[in-house]
């Protein structure tokens, strides 16, 4: 599956560039971050590398082979839940791979207490907050043990804590072989997690480069103004 290279991907929908013409090389280790303003085409490059938006042109080669049909995952940042309770939440993500329900509920449970969550395990999915509904999102993609896993802002509206416990839960998935790539507006968790650093704007990669070399010395003005316009507020506290 990996080297996974990606030339000139395209999407236009009515003839706007939302994607316009990525070519991007992922090798298959690390956590990549993708960083860049708003509208810049993060979230549709994850959607369209998940097979969620099919692009207008453009070439992605999975390894020398086409999207695998199982092993990439992606977590969104409003994930969706079952009305069902957190086990079952969890566990039913194995349902499509033909796994008995006993096993099914005993890797979800193990993947529970690695999480955090073993004790919210009967409460219903609705009733957690919003660092513990990332944590059981992070829980079910982790569990299908996917090659790649998609992070969509996972810890946009989490307080200090709860993003503390989500970055842990990414370096452990990390750990465990999964090659991870997500985006993020919180510029200290890219330097806290990131391996390296694609910088994209107006739906191209413009750089894509060492997290350390990002920081230090981005490639174009576009970045440099990027990282000093959250810089003040980052280093403010
Ligand atoms: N499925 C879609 N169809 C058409 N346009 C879309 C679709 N998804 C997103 N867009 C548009 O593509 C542009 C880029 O959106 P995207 O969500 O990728 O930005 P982003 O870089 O993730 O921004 P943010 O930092 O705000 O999350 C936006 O103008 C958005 O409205
Ligand atoms: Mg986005």
């Amino acid at each position: 599956m990996f080297p996974i290279r990606i030339r000139g991907l395209r999407f236009r929908p009515n003839g706007r560039a939302v994607l316009d013409g990525v070519d991007l090389d992922l090798a298959g280790e690390g956590i990549t971050l993708v960083l860049g303003p708003n509208g810049a085409g993060k979230s549709v490059l994850l959607r369209t590398l998940c097979g969620l938006i099919t692009p207008s042109d453009g070439d992605i080669d999975w390894g020398g082979g086409r999207r695998p049909a199982s092993g990439v995952m992606m977590v969104f940042q409003h994930p969706m839940l079952l009305r069902a309770s957190v086990l079952e939440n969890v566990s039913l993500a194995m349902k499509p791979l033909g796994v008995s329900r006993a096993e099914r509920q005993r890797k979800a449970a193990d993947v529970l207490e690695r999480v955090g969550l073993a004790h919210r395990a009967g409460d219903s999915g609705r009733h957690l907050s919003g660092g513990e509904v990332q944590r059981l999102a992070l829980a079910r993609a982790w569990l299908t043990r996917p090659r790649l896993l998609l992070l969509d802002e996972p810890t946009a509206s989490l307080d200090p804590s709860a993003t503390a416990e989500v970055e842990r839960i990414i370096r452990e998935i990390r750990t465990d072989g999964t090659r991870i790539l997500m985006t993020t507006h919180n510029l200290g968790q890219a330097t806290r997690l990131g391996d390296d650093v694609v910088f994209m704007s107006a739906g191209r990669v413009r750089e894509h480069t060492p997290v350390q070399r990002f920081f230090a010395r981005p490639a174009s003005d576009e970045a440099r103004l990027f990282i000093q316009g959250e810089l003040p507020w980052r280093m403010s506290f």
